[in-house]
C-alpha cells in the first residue's frame, strides 16, 4: 500500500555536491529574500547576467501590477544563451537532436551561434524583420525551430510559437491577434516513422489573407509534396545558404518583450502572455541551476514541445543560458515501443529527465518493466510538470526509472510565471510524493483567502504569489485591462492586489504546499490547458446545438478529459452528434480539444438568474452523488433528468 505520509529525504551522496545542500541553506536563502527582496535579486542579476549596460533599479513598482525589473538594463538573451559560452565551450554540444526515426545530430555551441546568426540575418535582410516585429512559428521539434526562436531574440523580434497540434483556425486567431509579419513553418516532420504535414495548416490559416502577414518561410524536413504560393512562400534551405554567420546582437532593454505565448483562460479567446528579456532569462537560468542542479557535463532532456512554455523555458532558454547540453526529440516516447525514452536515456547518458505526468502514466501502463531493460544509472534528477502526479505514477517513476536514488521534483508553475515557482530542491527537500513542496527561494507563494488571510492547515485556498518576481508575465498582448482583471483582481494582501494563479492549494502541518487544481473554468487535458469557454464557443458553432456546457472529468491517463453537455434544438437528431462535435472541435481548436464524452441532455442546471451551475455538472460527469444544494435551481428536477441521460449515454 502506498503510504502518503512517507517522506523521501534527499540522496545524501547527491546532496553533498548539490547547489542547495540542505533545508537550512534553503531557509537561509528564503530569509535573505524576505529581509531584502531587491538585494536578493540584485545579487543574482549581477552575478548571472552578461549585461551590455548595467540596469538602474532592481524593481520598479510605480505602475503596479505592470512591474518592471532591472530597469534600463541592456542585454541580449542570445549573448546569455550562446555568445558568452563561446569563450570556453565552443566545442561543447549545445543540442542533441534525435529524430523520430532515430537520426541523431549533435550541434555544438559554435554551430548553434552560426546557425542562429544566419537565420537572424535572413529575417533581417530578406524579410525586413525589425526589433519589435512579431514572428509566428508553427514548427515541429527540429533544430531549425530553436534557431528561429533564437534568431528572433538576436534581432529583437518577438516570437509567438503556436503548438503544432493546434488547428488552422486556432493558428489564424493567434497570427491575427499578434499581427505577425512572418510565419515560419516546415513542410512537416515525422511521427511514428511516418511523415506528417504542417504547411497545409498554415495555408489554410492564411487562405483568406491576413493583412499583417507578408511572407511564409518554409523549412524542409520530410520533403513531402506541399502547395507553394509564389511570392509569399520562401524556401529556408535555399535562402540560408547565402546568409552570413555573423550577426551583431540587437541591444535590448530589460523590459522589451522577448516572446508571446498564447494560453487559455477561463473566459474568451486565448490570451497572448507577454514575457520580458532580463527577468525571464535570469529565472530560467537560476531554476535550471537550483531545481535540476545542472552541472558541467550533464545531459538534460525535457520531453515537452517547444509550443508550450515548458519547451520555451526548459528546452531552449533555460538550458542554453545554463550552458548545458539539451536534448531535442522529434518523436514520441512510446514509439517504436514503450522503451524508447529509456533507450535514449541510456544512449545519451541523460542526467536530468523532465516530463509530464500523463507521459509517465502512459509509459507505466504500456511498459511497467521497460526501464529495467536499460542502463539508467546516469540519471540524477527526475522532474514532472503540468498537472498533478498521482502517487502510483510518482512511485513507479521514483523506483523504476530513478532506481530509488533520484529526487523527483514535482514542479508547479504556469505559462504566466515563466519558470518554476514551487518545487522540491533535489539536494535539500525531503519530498512528499505528489506534492510540489515549497516555494523556491525568492518566490513568495501563499495560500490565502481573497482578503489575504492565510488559510488554516489543510484548508484549500487561493494559490497566490504575493510579491512580483522577475520572470512574471508583463501583460496580455494588446489588452492591459484583461491582464489586470485575469491575474490581479481576485485577491488583495496588505491593501495590494496580488497575483492569483487560478489554482487552489493547501498547506499541511509541515508547511508543504499541495496543488489541488484549477478553481476557474480551465481544464487540464494531458497537461494541456484548455478553457471551457473556448470549447463551448466551438461547439456552439454547430447549428443543431441550442446550449452547451463543458466540464472536466478525471481521467486515469490524461488527468482530465473533456465532458460536453449539449441541449439540442427542437427536432435535431442526435445520430452522429459525437463525431460531428469532435470534428468541429478539432477544426476550431485542434485534436487536443476532442471530447471523450458528449451527451445530449434535456436542459442545463441553471440558477434563477440563468447562471449554469458547473459544479453540479462536474459531479454528474464524475458519477458522484449530488451534495450541492439544488433548491436554488430554476428547475431542480432537471438534475435527475441529466443524470438519467448521462447514464443512458455513457
Ligand atoms: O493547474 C496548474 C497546472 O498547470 C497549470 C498551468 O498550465 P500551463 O500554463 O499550460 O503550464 C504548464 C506547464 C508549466 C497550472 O495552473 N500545473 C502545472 N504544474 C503543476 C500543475 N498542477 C499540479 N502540479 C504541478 N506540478
Amino acid at each position: 500500500m502506498f503510504d502518503s505520509d512517507k517522506i523521501f529525504p534527499p540522496n545524501p551522496e547527491f546532496a553533498k555536491n548539490a547547489r542547495i545542500k540542505s533545508m537550512d541553506e534553503y531557509y537561509a536563502l528564503m530569509d535573505e529574500a524576505k529581509n531584502d527582496y531587491e538585494g536578493f535579486w540584485k545579487k543574482y542579476a549581477d552575478e548571472k547576467i552578461e549585461w551590455i549596460e548595467p540596469y538602474e533599479k532592481v524593481l520598479d513598482e510605480t505602475n503596479a501590477p505592470f512591474y518592471k525589473w532591472f530597469t534600463n538594463g541592456k542585454l541580449n538573451v542570445t549573448i546569455q544563451c550562446i555568445d558568452r559560452h563561446l569563450k570556453d565551450k565552443a566545442d561543447k554540444t549545445a543540442i542533441i537532436f534525435e529524430g523520430d526515426r532515430g537520426d541523431v545530430q549533435k550541434i555544438t555551441y559554435e554551430t548553434l551561434a552560426k546557425e542562429v546568426n544566419r537565420f537572424a540575418n535572413l529575417l533581417k535582410n530578406r524579410f525586413d524583420i525589425k526589433k519589435g516585429d512579431r514572428v509566428v512559428l508553427y514548427m515541429p521539434m527540429i533544430p531549425q525551430a530553436v534557431y528561429a526562436m533564437l534568431a528572433c531574440a538576436r534581432i529583437g523580434a518577438i516570437h509567438s510559437i503556436v503548438f503544432g497540434g493546434f488547428s488552422a483556425e486556432a493558428l489564424r486567431d493567434r497570427i491575427k491577434d499578434a499581427k505577425a509579419k512572418l510565419v515560419i513553418t516546415a513542410d512537416g516532420a515525422y511521427r511514428k516513422s511516418k511523415p506528417y504535414l504542417l504547411k497545409p495548416v498554415v495555408d489554410d490559416a492564411l487562405k483568406d489573407g491576413i493583412q499583417s502577414v507578408e511572407a511564409v518561410l518554409v523549412v524542409k524536413r520530410n520533403n513531402e509534396k506541399i502547395d507553394w504560393i509564389e511570392g509569399r512562400d520562401h524556401d529556408y534551405d535555399e535562402l540560408i545558404k547565402e546568409s552570413s554567420s555573423e550577426c551583431e546582437p540587437e541591444i535590448m532593454d530589460s523590459e522589451d518583450p522577448l516572446f508571446l505565448l498564447y494560453t487559455s483562460g477561463s473566459t474568451g479567446k486565448p490570451k497572448g502572455v507577454q514575457h520580458s528579456q532580463a527577468g525571464y532569462i535570469l529565472w530560467a537560468q537560476m531554476t535550471m541551476e537550483w531545481v535540476f542542479d545542472i552541472k558541467e557535463g550533464d545531459v538534460y532532456w525535457c520531453t515537452a514541445d517547444i509550443g508550450w512554455i515548458t519547451g520555451h523555458t526548459y528546452i531552449v532558454y533555460g538550458p542554453l543560458a545554463a550552458g548545458t547540453t539539451t536534448v531535442l526529440f522529434e518523436g514520441v516516447p512510446t514509439y517504436p515501443d514503450a522503451g524508447r525514452a529509456w533507450k535514449m536515456v541510456q544512449e545519451h547518458k541523460i542526467t536530468q529527465f523532465y516530463t509530464a505526468p500523463t507521459a509517465i502514466r502512459v509509459l507505466h501502463k504500456m511498459g511497467e518493466d521497460e526501464p529495467k531493460k536499460y542502463d539508467l544509472s546516469s540519471l540524477k534528477v527526475l522532474g514532472t510538470v503540468g498537472e498533478p502526479i498521482d502517487p502510483p505514477a510518482w512511485m513507479w517513476y521514483h523506483e523504476e526509472v530513478g532506481g530509488g536514488r533520484c529526487a523527483v521534483v514535482d514542479t508547479w508553475w504556469q505559462t504566466e510565471t515563466g519558470g518554476h515557482m514551487i518545487s522540491p530542491l533535489p539536494g535539500a527537500t525531503p519530498i512528499k510524493p505528489s506534492c510540489a513542496t515549497f516555494a523556491l527561494p525568492g518566490i513568495m507563494a501563499e495560500v490565502i483567502d481573497k482578503d489575504g488571510n492565510p488559510k488554516e492547515i489543510g484548508e484549500t485556498g487561493l494559490l497566490c504569489i504575493t510579491k512580483p518576481w522577475p520572470s512574471m508575465i508583463r501583460t496580455i498582448w494588446g489588452d492591459h485591462e484583461r491582464f489586470k482583471k485575469a491575474y490581479f483582481s481576485d485577491a488583495v494582501k496588505d491593501g495590494k492586489a496580488v497575483y492569483f494563479s487560478g489554482d487552489g492549494a493547501m498547506v499541511d502541518k509541515d508547511g508543504y504546499i499541495t496543488i489541488t487544481g484549477r478553481v476557474d473554468d480551465v481544464i487540464n487535458v494531458s497537461g494541456h490547458r484548455l478553457g471551457t469557454a473556448e470549447i463551448e464557443a466551438a461547439v456552439a458553432e454547430d447549428d443543431k446545438v441550442a446550449e452547451v456546457a463543458v466540464v472536466g472529468r478525471p481521467h486515469p491517463i490524461k488527468g482530465e478529459s473533456i465532458f460536453v453537455f449539449l441541449v439540442l434544438k427542437e427536432g435535431a437528431v442526435t445520430e452522429d452528434i459525437k463525431s460531428h462535435i469532435n470534428s468541429l472541435l478539432s477544426k476550431e481548436i485542434g485534436n487536443i480539444a476532442k471530447a471523450d464524452d458528449i451527451v445530449a441532455v434535456p436542459g442545463l442546471p441553471k440558477t434563477r438568474s440563468g447562471k449554469i451551475m458547473r459544479r453540479i455538472l462536474r459531479s454528474i460527469a464524475k458519477g458522484e452523488e449530488i451534495k450541492q444544494d439544488i433548491s436554488t435551481l430554476e428547475d431542480p428536477s432537471i438534475v435527475a433528468n441529466i443524470q438519467e441521460a448521462v447514464k443512458q449515454a455513457v
